[in-house]
């Protein structure tokens, strides 16, 4: 493993609208946000992770008068709630961001200042099919029968005067950028992003005047910031924050040393890979690198979403099943970057298959084992035994394999090495046969036994956040998980007490 001890880690997850609670679809975006923050923290990174809520705009103006609530009001008791979530799914955020937050409005008031004064914004006179739900204009080509392409909805012609990004002028940039960087991953997604949006590149209306919440420019009170560019900056503004661990220069800077991961759904990726890198050009910054991921689906195949009424509450869910379970499913279970089913049945056949089946009876046989054969010491391994270097030769390989697909952002691959990585052990026990062995070869069975469970729960704890503990705590081990500590010699360890690390459910 290389030394990581100098280097910097910045994951942020889009800023949630608090319309409604979070779906199943939202904690997942976050999930791999966390997953991939923990893991880089292992490797010894300084990370930062941030996550948010983005609360202007007139949708959720209409919430809050349909409520007949104040609209902060309103917010901020949804944002209690978006909280609570992140906090039973062990979400370990660094800041949580609110557009509404003075620091956040004051940097998006000054950036117009500064894009206006480059002349890199203007004051027109703006028509177009405008859809209400996705605060979003659409042209002709991309829609069919005035419908929205993304929600569906009726469109809407809207007319007002109106700040203009000059968006255009960089259509041969980004187009560029598109096709020959790492802006966004999966590739497969740039060629949609190319031929749907960007040949037909048109300057973004950036203000509105029928709008009331949201932040106001400086140069004339009776405009309002589009909630996509007030919405974007966040990724810089947070910066500025007491709590940040970074500085905007130490991220945004074209020189910039720090790593960068942007998660974001599919259908926001128009927005991350076209406007804000955009945005950022014009502010002299560096490019950004965004991970587009795709979308839950339930069993009908449709996408999971409050206005198509088949979403699935989170937290109703972790009652039931446990955060972990839950955050292994949406890691191991949606590939990567494709759209994946979701559903209780599916859930559970994957708790009862791989978590109970494979790893947790993995751990229960190993502790049961040393309790029958050494006292509950585990033994020390002094010879050379050929089937446990086999196994380690075997585990090494899957090792780096794993590394190589996190550092790529493969996360649904890289879980399913961790799953191979304990049917490896568990293929060791049946070779081995220790009920039938004895002497310095089932010492040096259980000795190994130990040491790799400790290594795969070890890089496992970046997903199986509190699940993992109980391992540790069994191994009185009271380090944070960390990559320095693999390969750790058990011997003469005393075992302590453990519970079964996942339980059964029965359907
Ligand atoms: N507020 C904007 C983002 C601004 S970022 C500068 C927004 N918010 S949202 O509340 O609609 O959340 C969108 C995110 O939720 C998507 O990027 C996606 O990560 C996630 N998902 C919502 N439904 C989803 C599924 N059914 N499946 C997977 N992810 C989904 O857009």
């Amino acid at each position: 493993m290389n030394d990581f001890k100098n280097k910097k880690f910045y994951v942020t997850t889009p800023i949630y609208y608090p319309n409604y609670k979070l779906h199943i679809g939202h904690a997942y975006t976050t999930t791999l946000a966390d997953y991939v923050s923990r893991y880089k923290k292992m490797q010894g990174y300084e990370t930062m992770f941030l996550t948010g809520s983005d609360e202007h705009g007139q949708k959720i103006e209409d919430r809050a008068k349909e409520a007949n609530e104040d609209t902060l009001k309103f917010v901020t008791k949804i944002i209690k709630d978006f909280k609570k979530l992140w906090l039973k799914l062990d979400i370990d955020y660094d800041l949580f961001i609110r557009t509404t937050d003075e620091t956040h409005k004051e940097y998006v008031k000054e950036s117009f200042t500064q894009l206006l004064k480059k002349d890199f914004i203007y004051k027109s006179k703006y028509s177009g099919l405008y859809c209400k739900s996705d605060e979003a204009y659409f042209t002709e080509t991309q829609i069919k029968e005035n419908k929205c392409p993304e929600c569906g909805k009726e469109l809407i012609v809207m007319e007002e005067e109106s700040y203009f990004l000059k968006i255009s002028a960089f259509k041969d940039w980004i187009k560029d950028e598109l096709l020959n960087s790492d802006i966004l991953k999966p590739k497969h997604r740039v060629n949609e992003l190319v031929n749907n949006f960007v040949n037909d590149l048109q300057d973004l209306s950036v203000t509105r005047t029928s709008i009331n919440w949201g932040i106001q420019i400086n140069e004339d009170t009776s405009h309002v910031i589009y909630v996509w560019l007030d919405a974007l900056q966040n990724y810089i503004s947070a910066l500025k924050y007491p709590e940040s661990k970074f500085t905007i220069e130490e991220v945004w800077n074209k020189n910039s040393e720090v790593e960068l991961l942007q998660l974001v759904g599919k259908e926001i990726t128009r927005f991350h890979c076209i406007y804000w890198p955009i945005i950022l050009k014009m502010k002299g910054y560096r490019k950004p690198s965004v991970l587009a991921h795709g979308w839950l689906i339930s069993d009908d195949g449709d996408k999971m979403s409050k206005s198509k009424g088949n979403v699935v509450d989170p937290l109703e869910l972790i009652k039931i099943y446990g955060s972990d379970e839950i955050k292994f499913y949406l890691v191991n279970n949606i590939v990567t970057g494709e759209d994946g089913k979701f559903s209780e049945e599916l859930l559970i056949e994957m708790i009862n298959g791989l978590l109970v089946n494979k790893y947790s009876n993995l751990v229960s046989r190993t502790d049961a084992m040393i309790k029958k054969y050494c006292k509950g010491i585990v033994p020390e391994n002094k010879i050379n035994y050929l089937p446990t270097k086999n196994l380690t030769i075997k585990l090494e390989k899957i090792r780096e394999d794993y590394y190589q697909k996190m550092d790529n952002y493969e996360f649904s691959n890289s879980t399913k090495l961790l799953i191979n990585y304990v049917e490896e052990i568990n293929l060791y026990i049946d070779l081995t046969k220790p009920w039938k062995n004895s002497g310095e070869e089932l010492n040096a069975t259980l000795n190994t036994l130990v040491k790799e469970i400790f290594n795969v729960t070890t890089l496992l704890s970046s997903v199986l956040t509190t699940s993992y503990k109980k391992v540790y705590q069994w191994l009185s081990i009271k380090k944070k998980p960390s990559i320095s500590l693999l390969d750790k010699d058990f011997k003469g360890v005393k075992l302590n007490k453990i519970e079964h690390l996942f339980e059964r459910i029965k359907k």
